[in-house]
């Protein structure tokens, strides 16, 4: 069998010559849009390994398909892999590997510039400035949120969960994380507490969550769970869009249940939820949380590495069974 990896879209390059430089025939599908499964089927054939981005559903089908035409291993280029039947895939001997790690600190980075963004109503503020609408200094112009001392809540202390809080540390924030595990770090050098769910969204005034998206956390922020919120609540999702219900954000932003939003990750992406286009107390994103040019190249070389010993025959670096 030659040697040969399927891209299904575009990656940086760093990762393309990756493969090159190790002698793998490299086809790739430059288009920044996914292909019909058909098609992704029929350019995975003679290739041990593909790599995915996260908007390729690699469902049953696909997977038995890929099975068939003897691909050995699924290389998402992501740290999500929600996209991808994990299960089926691990049922028919296909490895699933992703890129965790390199985008950890570059998410929490985008958590916290929403953060800031949602507190000090940059967006809001700089709209009003294009508009020309500055005349000058007002006692009340724009006025938001300190962050400094304030209650932060940590949903999902994981590697970005994690490093997200550790950067609070110059704000001088108590912070409160929900996970099934202790995380001593936390606790360690930041006095975090672990608090259940509901008391979480009790006493927190930032909430930020880095969960991954599975049945279990779909809608684990509902209308119950607003309801519970502080009323200068602001809440910011760089995981998974289907962690919160839109609807019932947009209700509860409309609503100032809760003061801000901040998003970068939607339900049903592209598509967003009507409603949220229409509020001022929202800051969104398109999903750029590993958006840097550093970041980008070095999941694109762990994709290309991953693929590369699943096409070798050795067991990839990043599996996630
Ligand atoms: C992006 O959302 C990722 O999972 O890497
Ligand atoms: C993913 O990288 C996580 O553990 O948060």
């Amino acid at each position: 069998m030659r040697k040969k990896i399927f891209i299904s879209q575009k990656i940086p390059e760093a990762g393309i010559n990756y493969l090159k430089e190790n002698k793998i025939e490299v086809d790739v599908n430059y288009s920044t849009k996914p292909l019909k499964k058909e098609e992704l089927i029929l350019r995975s054939k003679d290739c041990k390994a593909i790599i995915t981005l996260l908007s390729d559903i690699i469902d049953k089908e696909v997977i038995d398909a890929l099975a068939k035409n003897g691909v050995k291993g699924i290389c998402n280029y992501a740290v999500g892999y929600n996209n991808i039947d994990v299960n089926y895939a691990k049922e028919k001997n296909i490895y699933v590997t992703n890129t965790p790690d390199v985008l950890t600190n570059t998410t929490a980075e985008l958590a916290w510039a929403l953060l800031f963004a949602a507190a000090r109503r940059i967006v809001e503020a700089h709209k009003f400035i294009e508009a020309r609408k500055f005349t000058g200094w007002e006692c009340d112009l724009f006025l938001g949120y300190d962050v400094s001392y304030k209650n932060l809540g940590v949903i999902g202390a994981g590697r970005i969960g994690t490093a997200f809080a550790l950067m609070s540390k110059g704000f001088n924030m108590n912070v409160y994380y929900y996970d099934k595990f202790h995380n001593s770090e936390l606790e360690t050098k930041l006095n975090a507490k672990k608090v259940d769910l509901n008391e979480l969204l009790k006493i927190s005034d930032f909430i930020s969550i880095h969960l991954s998206y599975s049945s279990e956390t779909k809608y684990l922020i509902s209308e119950k769970e607003f309801e519970l919120m502080k009323s200068n609540a602001i809440i910011i999702n760089t995981a998974r869009g289907a962690i919160i219900k839109e609807k019932a954000l947009s209700e509860a932003l409309k609503n100032k249940k809760i003061a801000y939003a901040g998003l970068d990750v939607f339900e049903n992406e592209p598509e967003i939820y009507e409603e949220l286009y229409n509020l001022d107390n929202i800051v969104m994103a398109p999903h750029i949380g590993s958006g840097t040019k550093e970041t980008r190249d070095k999941m694109a070389i762990t994709a290309a590495q991953n693929a590369l010993k699943i096409v070798n025959n050795e067991a990839p670096l990043n599996p996630v069974y």
